[in-house]
C-alpha cells in the first residue's frame, strides 16, 4: 500500500504539471467563450420570485434594488421590519411588481421555515434563494473571554444559509431555480482577528460546493467571493483591526450589479474584485511566503493601539489616530 502511495507521490505531480500546460489555456478559452455567450443572452428574471436574506442593509438591500430594476418579485427577509419596509417601497419604485417583507432571524430554524413558507404562500413559487445575511465580530481568538460569544457568527453565516436552503430546496427543485451564496475571500485569504468569521465563510463555501454536485442539474449554485465592500459590516474599525486598510473597497452598488449579472449568466462562481483571483494564485503557490508576510504585518500592528474613531464617509476612509505603546 505504501509503495502505491510512493509511486503516486512521484508520478501524479509530474503528469498533472504536463496536463496543466494544455488544460489551463484550453479551459481559460472555454470560460471566456462561455462568458461572452452568456453575457449576450442572460437569463430574463422579470417576474421571477427572489428571496433575499439580510435585505434591510448593505449588499442585500442593493441586491433587492438591482433585482427590482429587472422586474423580479421579491421576498425580503431581515430582523428589522421597519427598515425592510423602506427598502420594499424603494424596490417597488424601481420596478418590482410585488414585494413582501418578512421579519425573521436566519439563525433560528423555525424562522427559516416560516419565511420560505410565507414566500410560497404569497407567490406560489420560488426561483432564487439568496443567502446573504451575515455578521462579523472582530478580536484575537486568545482574547475571547467566553468561547461561546462567537458561535452566533456560525449560527447566522453558516447555519442561517444551510437552514434556509433546506426549506427552500423542494420549491427550487420544482422551478429549476438557483441558490446564491454571498461568501467572502476571507474564507481562503485568512486575516487575523476574524478567525470564526473566516471559518464560517470557508464552511459555507465547502457546503455549497458539495451541494452543487448533489443538486445538478436541477438547481444551480452561484458562490460569490467578495473582497471589501462599503457597507456597515466593513467599518473603519473592522478594516484597521484586520490590517485590511491597504485594500480598496468596492461600492455596494457596483457589487450588487456584478452579482445580479453573474447570476443571470448562470455562473458557478464570481470573485469581486477580479484582482482577488491573482491573490488566490499567490495563496495557492506561495502559501508559506504569504503566511510570513501576513504574520509580519499583524505582529507590527499588534504594537499599535487603535484609537477607535468611527468617522467614515461613504467610500473613503478617514485617517485613524494611531498611537504606539
Ligand atoms: N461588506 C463586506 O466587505 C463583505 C465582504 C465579504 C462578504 N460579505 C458578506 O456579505 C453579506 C452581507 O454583508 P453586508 O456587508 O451587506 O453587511 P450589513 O450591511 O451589515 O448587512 C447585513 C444584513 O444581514 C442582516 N442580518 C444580520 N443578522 C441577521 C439575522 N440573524 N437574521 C436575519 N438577517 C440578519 C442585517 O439585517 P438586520 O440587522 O435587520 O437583521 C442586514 O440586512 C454577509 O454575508 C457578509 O459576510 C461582506
Amino acid at each position: 500500500m505504501d509503495l502505491i502511495h510512493k509511486f503516486i507521490n512521484i508520478v501524479f505531480p509530474i503528469v498533472s504539471f504536463i496536463l496543466f500546460i494544455y488544460i489551463i489555456p484550453a479551459l481559460s478559452l472555454y470560460r471566456l467563450l462561455r462568458f461572452c455567450i452568456r453575457s449576450v443572452r442572460p437569463e430574463n428574471i422579470a417576474g421571477k420570485v427572489v428571496l433575499i436574506t439580510g435585505a434591510s442593509a448593505g449588499i442585500g438591500e442593493h441586491l433587492a434594488y438591482e433585482y427590482a430594476k429587472h422586474g423580479a418579485r421579491l421576498a425580503l427577509v431581515a430582523r428589522r421590519e421597519e427598515v425592510l419596509a423602506v427598502v420594499a417601497g424603494k424596490a417597488k419604485e424601481l420596478g418590482s411588481p410585488e414585494v413582501i417583507v418578512i421579519k425573521a432571524d436566519v439563525s433560528k430554524l423555525e424562522d427559516c421555515k416560516r419565511f420560505v413558507d410565507e414566500t410560497i404562500n404569497h407567490f406560489g413559487e420560488l426561483d432564487c434563494l439568496i443567502n446573504n445575511a451575515g455578521i462579523v465580530i472582530t478580536g484575537l481568538f486568545e482574547d475571547q473571554k467566553c468561547i461561546t460569544d462567537h458561535t452566533s457568527i456560525m449560527d447566522v453565516n453558516f447555519w442561517g444559509s444551510v437552514n434556509a436552503t433546506h426549506f427552500a430546496l423542494p420549491h427550487l427543485k420544482k422551478s429549476k431555480g438557483r441558490i446564491v451564496v454571498i461568501g467572502s475571500c476571507g474564507g481562503w485569504f485568512n486575516t487575523p482577528k476574524v478567525s470564526v468569521y473566516n471559518a464560517s465563510k470557508a464552511a459555507q463555501q465547502s457546503f455549497f460546493d458539495t451541494l452543487r454536485l448533489e443538486l445538478a442539474p436541477d438547481i444551480g449554485v452561484t458562490i460569490i467571493n467578495l473582497g471589501l465592500v462599503d457597507t456597515r459590516l466593513a467599518t473603519t474599525e473592522f478594516i484597521y483591526e484586520t490590517n485590511l486598510d491597504w485594500a480598496p473597497m468596492l461600492s455596494v452598488q457596483s457589487c450588487a450589479k456584478a452579482i445580479v449579472n453573474s447570476v443571470r449568466r448562470g455562473d458557478e462562481y464570481l470573485t469581486e474584485p477580479k484582482w482577488m483571483h491573482t491573490v488566490f494564485m499567490w495563496m495557492l503557490f506561495t502559501r508559506e511566503l504569504m503566511n510570513k508576510a501576513r504574520h509580519l504585518v499583524h505582529a507590527k500592528r499588534g504594537k499599535t493601539k487603535l484609537h477607535r474613531q468611527k468617522s467614515r464617509t461613504s467610500g473613503s476612509l478617514q485617517p485613524l489616530d494611531l498611537k504606539h505603546d
